[in-house]
C-alpha cells in the first residue's frame, strides 16, 4: 500500500520514477521533497483534458442554440408598424437626424440626400457600436471612434475597421411625411 508514510520515507519511489531514471538518493534534494507521480500526473491530465473538451464542446453547443433561438425569434416577431419620422422639408438636402425605431434605445440615423430622397441606418457602427455621424459632403458616414467609414447611400464599409454594413431602416415617403416602416434583416 503507498500511503503518506510510506511516500515520505521514500520520496521518489516506483510510482515517481524520476525522468533521468536514477535512484532516490542521487537526485538533487528538490526532487526528493517536492516528488512528482508520473503515472498520476499524466492521468490527471487526461482527465483534465476531457473535461476541457467536454467543457468546451456544451459552451459551443449552448452558444449554438442560442443563436439558433435568437434567429428563430427575430423571424418570429412582428414587423414593426410605420412610424413618423421627419417631414419632407424638416431636413435640408444633406440634413440629418437621429430617432427612435421600433423602440426606445434603439437610435436610427436619417439623412436627406436629394429632394425626396432619405436613408435611414442603424447608429451603430457594426465594429464596436460607436454611433456614426454624417459626413454627407464624402458621400459617407463616418465612425469617429476608429476611423471607419461607410457608404452613404448603402451602408457599406468603405474604410478603416469595420467589415459589415449598417443595417438600413426601410423608408416611405407618404405625402411630405418620412416613415420608418421596417428593419433590414439582421436590424435589431
Ligand atoms: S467602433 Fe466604429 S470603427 Fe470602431
Amino acid at each position: 500500500m503507498t500511503d503518506s508514510f510510506s511516500r515520505r520515507s521514500d520520496p521518489i519511489g516506483p510510482q515517481s520514477v524520476p525522468p533521468d531514471g536514477g535512484r532516490s538518493a542521487t537526485q538533487p534534494r528538490w526532487r526528493r521533497d517536492f516528488p512528482i507521480d508520473w503515472a498520476e500526473d499524466d492521468y490527471v491530465s487526461r482527465r483534465e483534458l476531457l473535461k476541457f473538451v467536454v467543457l468546451t464542446s456544451g459552451a459551443f453547443a449552448a452558444g449554438q442554440l442560442w443563436i439558433l433561438a435568437r434567429s428563430l425569434w427575430r423571424r418570429s416577431a412582428p414587423r414593426p408598424g410605420p412610424l413618423a419620422v421627419a417631414t419632407v422639408d424638416e431636413l435640408p438636402v444633406g440634413g440629418a437626424k437621429t430617432f427612435a425605431y421600433p423602440s426606445e434605445g434603439t437610435t436610427r440615423l436619417l439623412v436627406r440626400t436629394g429632394a425626396r430622397t432619405f436613408v435611414a441606418y442603424d447608429q451603430r457602427c457594426t465594429h464596436l457600436q460607436c454611433p456614426v455621424v454624417p459626413a454627407v459632403e464624402r458621400g459617407k458616414l463616418h465612425c469617429p471612434c476608429h476611423n471607419g467609414w461607410f457608404d452613404l447611400q448603402t451602408g457599406e464599409p468603405t474604410g478603416g475597421p469595420p467589415q459589415r454594413r449598417l443595417p438600413r431602416v426601410d423608408l416611405e415617403i407618404r405625402g411630405e411625411q418620412v416613415y420608418a416602416v421596417g428593419l433590414e434583416k439582421g436590424a435589431t
